[in-house]
């Protein structure tokens, strides 16, 4: 299961990014409310999956640092997946924030009409953007350290990342 909703969540993250920067760049409305629908709801599916982990370590224990990790690794491992989560749930928080603050929910979900609000006139835009920026550098010491693992270590961390 754990493995499950990791790769479900990863498979949504990078939707995520490749929807919201056009989201925020795109000038057509018509074409900027297209993305944001999607974004908003591959947004939420991501909260959803977040909040599913975090319930499982309930029902199954965390998996243990891989053996023979030094203590400095382990803890700056530990920081990383802890900042990953915290920062995936600021994203969602924002993200919801921001559509319920500009009234935006009820033109892209609910059917109303008018013009797209300005998100940056709304104080969830300001977290969202640096929370984006964060996201990525987390990801990518993320993934270096499982690429370092399997190609330099050796010890084999897609092996506990598999369904096998
Ligand atoms: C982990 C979840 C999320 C990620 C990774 C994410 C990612 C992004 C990114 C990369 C941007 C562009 C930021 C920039 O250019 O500075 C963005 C903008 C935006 N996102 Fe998200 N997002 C997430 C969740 C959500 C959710 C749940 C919603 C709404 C329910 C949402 C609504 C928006 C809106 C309204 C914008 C602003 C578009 C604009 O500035 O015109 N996001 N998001």
């Amino acid at each position: 299961m754990a493995v499950a909703i990791h790769w479900a969540t990863a498979l949504l993250m990078v939707a995520l990014l490749a929807s919201g920067f056009p989201a925020a760049n795109t000038i057509d409305p018509g074409a900027k409310a297209a993305i944001l629908r999607v974004h908003a709801v591959l947004g939420l599916g991501v909260l959803a999956l977040t909040l599913a982990r975090l319930g499982w370590w309930f029902i199954d224990a965390k998996p243990a640092i891989m053996a023979g990790t030094r203590p400095f690794v382990s803890r700056a491992a530990k920081t990383v997946h802890a900042l990953l989560y915290v920062v995936i749930l600021g994203m969602a928080a924002s993200g919801i924030g921001m559509l319920l603050l500009s009234g935006a929910g009820a033109l892209l979900f609910g059917g109303a009409s008018g013009t797209l609000p300005d998100f940056r006139a709304y104080p969830p835009r300001v977290p969202h953007g640096i929370g984006t920026r964060v996201l990525v550098a987390l990801i990518i010491l993320h993934t270096g350290a499982a690429l370092y693992h399997q190609f330099v270590r050796r010890d084999g961390p897609t092996g506990r990342m598999s369904f096998s």
